[in-house]
């Protein structure tokens, strides 16, 4: 196996590029994915600081050193959920990422903000955790960008995130998702901020290998909560498409988004209001957040 730019011998081969690269030139296309992705849905300029969400993961800390790498001007935002030793660890990763590049982190806990861990929050709900979890990240992150000024958040999620939720959304139909569902979310508010993924347009496999290239040291483990999640399931049918039909990941994805997600966009706006308690945008009057932590609170 040759690398398609110098011919020299290479390290990693991507069947739905019908591509294989050394390890420079990899670095390279790499790179040059996360810059296409930033081009072509604006998702941020040099003018502006960009808040990188990093959970200690591959794909989160790759994200952030090719930013960094390229020049950008970033803070890391590590959110602390509590899950027990794979919190601990994960933080540990951010942490000495951030201090061997002498990158400003941002650490908030859950905990200091709902009233108890995800652990103690999945008891008092009795929901599947990831909804609780999911729903403080979300709200935290665009909390903690409008408080520190921050422009916009970007997240590590990848082309199989992407088309593993996609997959989920359109097993249920589940029409309000899908146009959300997109590398980049505009503000629509002055009170949210602009959402991106860079990452979108590489695979869960080449931000692997971008990360062991760049001696990333990251968490390996899942969040213990993970175990036995739909979404996994979706991303272990659309692997085995994957095998039997490389590319069938990336088409399935961008023909949704070059096609079809317009579609499903809807004509009336959602109007968007203000929490009572705590100022942040929602639908209602008070927001899922303040409810959520009102509940824990009550119980614990
Ligand atoms: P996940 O939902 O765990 O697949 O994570 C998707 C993306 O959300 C990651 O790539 C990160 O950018 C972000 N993220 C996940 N967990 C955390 C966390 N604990 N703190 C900050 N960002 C996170
Ligand atoms: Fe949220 Fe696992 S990361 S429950
Ligand atoms: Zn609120």
């Amino acid at each position: 196996m040759k690398c398609r730019k110098c011919g020299t011998g290479a390290v990693i081969e991507l069947r739905r590029h019908n591509a294989a690269f050394c390890a420079p030139d990899f670095l390279e296309f790499f790179r040059n994915q996360v810059r296409e992705a930033i081009r072509k849905h604006r998702m941020f300029t040099r003018d502006e600081r960009v808040l990188v969400a990093v959970s200690g993961g591959k794909d989160s800390l790759g994200l952030w050193d090719v930013l960094i790498e390229e020049g950008y001007q970033t803070s890391g935002l590590y959110l602390d959920l509590g899950i027990y030793d794979y919190s601990v660890e994960s933080k540990a990763k951010c942490e000495a990422f951030a201090a061997a590049r002498e990158v400003p982190l941002i650490v908030t806990g859950v905990a200091d903000e709902v009233g108890a861990p995800v652990p103690v929050i999945k008891e008092v709900t009795r929901r599947p955790p990831c909804s609780g979890c999911g729903l403080s990240k979300r709200y935290l992150m665009n909390r903690v960008a409008l408080e520190h000024g921050f422009p916009v958040v970007a997240t590590g999620h990848n082309l199989d995130d992407e088309a593993a939720t996609l997959f989920g959304s359109v097993m249920h139909w589940q029409t309000e998702a899908l146009p959300r569902q997109s590398p980049a979310l505009a503000s629509t508010h002055p009170k949210l901020v602009r959402r991106v993924k860079p990452l979108y347009r590489l695979s869960e496999r080449e931000a692997a290998a971008y990360a062991f290239l760049r001696r990333i040291d990251y968490i390996v483990e899942e969040c213990p909560f993970a175990k036995g999640a739909t979404s996994i399931m979706y991303k272990e049918i659309l692997s085995r498409m994957e095998d039997a039909s490389p590319g069938a990941k990336h088409n399935f994805l961008f023909g949704f988004l070059d096609k079809a997600r317009a579609a499903f966009e809807r004509a009336e706006a959602v109007s968007l209001q203000e929490c009572v308690r705590c100022g942040q945008v929602t639908t209602g009057t008070v927001c899922a957040f303040c409810k959520l932590s009102d509940q824990v609170k009550r119980a614990t």
